[in-house]
């Protein structure tokens, strides 16, 4: 089976794509800037409707998991034309030549289309995004409508991807070094293991299960007890790790409040089955250690 996996460079991408190359699959590898690791690389620009044609074509895949985004959300709302054009346009000629190929679609989506204000969303619940990029997302959702759409949260792993580390990587490297670190406790979230998403995301693909999925830690957390958790589990400092609120950071973009994702619909269906935030610090501990 060929997968096409755009973003293959990102967080949930470099994951699936070892991932999937482990079960034996055909994997190719999408990126931009930073060539991934596993798979056969494949460079095209979201933002450029004949280079995703020509890779699209070129690789005729049997599975597209559409990961790729502009994914930085205060970039997104000082450069709304990029945003609209990568998130939007560019997801719009995915599911077309999706369509034309015959191929089932995973398209990665976010926490960010809903406002914030009610928390545990379920995959019906009403959407209202607050920024930028939430509404890109969400415009993206609607060119899928006939494929998977998987929301995701706070996804975290255990290698830097895309030229960046990841909330929990910053975290361990700044408690290891003794820095003090502020972190909101005013943010509730359901942090999620790239590699319990990868598992998910993988099943929905192989047994091409359409419809909308909450794909994400089945643990509500705020971020600060999000942080200390990480401290416990890899034996850090806690007391470096001093409460703050939204209200005293300068974001650009604004952000919601309490994001999390009810997982009730991944837990009952799917054989993978959304980690405990237990369970996912474990797992990344053991897969730091490596
Ligand atoms: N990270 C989160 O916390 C989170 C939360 C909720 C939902 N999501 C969604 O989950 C998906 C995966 O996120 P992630 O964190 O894995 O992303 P990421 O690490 O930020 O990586 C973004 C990926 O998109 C690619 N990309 C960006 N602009 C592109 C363009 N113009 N043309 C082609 N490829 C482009 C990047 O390629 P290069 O590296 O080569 O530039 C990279 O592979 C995204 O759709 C995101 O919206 C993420």
């Amino acid at each position: 089976m060929r997968i096409f996996i755009t973003g293959g460079s990102g967080l949930l991408g470099y994951r699936l794509a070892e991932m999937a190359q482990e079960r034996g699959y055909d994997i190719y590898s999408g990126y931009c800037h930073n060539k991934p690791e596993s798979g056969n690389p494949v460079k095209f620009d979201l933002a450029d409707a004949d280079s995703i044609i020509k890779a699209m074509n070129d690789v005729k895949p049997d599975i597209v998991i559409h990961s790729a985004a502009l994914t930085d959300v205060d970039r997104c709302e000082v450069d709304k034309n990029l945003a609209y054009k990568v998130n939007v346009e560019g997801t719009k000629v995915v599911a077309e030549l999706a369509r034309k190929l015959d191929s089932f679609m995973v398209y990665i989506s976010t926490d960010y289309v809903f406002d914030g204000e009610k928390g545990m969303y379920k995959e019906d619940d009403e959407t209202n995004p607050m920024n930028y990029y939430g509404y890109t997302k969400l415009l993206g959702e609607k060119h899928c409508q006939d494929f998977c759409i998987a929301r995701t949260c706070v996804i975290y792993g255990a290698k830097p991807a895309s030229g960046k580390v990841n909330f929990a990587l910053w975290l361990i490297e700044k408690l290891e070094r003794g820095e003090n670190v502020r972190i909101v406790t005013d943010q509730y979230i359901t942090p999620t293991l790239n590699t319990n998403l990868a598992k998910m995301v993988l099943e929905l693909a192989e047994r091409k299960i359409g419809g909308i999925f909450h794909l994400a830690g089945a643990t509500r957390v705020s971020r600060f007890d999000f942080a200390r958790e990480i401290a416990k589990e890899f034996g850090l400092d806690e007391s470096l790790i001093a409460p703050s609120r939204m209200d005293e950071l300068n974001w650009i973009a604004k952000r919601p409040r309490d994001s999390s994702l009810d997982v009730s619909k991944a837990m009952e269906s799917l054989n993978n089955k959304p980690y405990d935030l237990g369970k996912a610090l474990r797992v990344l501990k053991k897969e730091i250690s490596w």
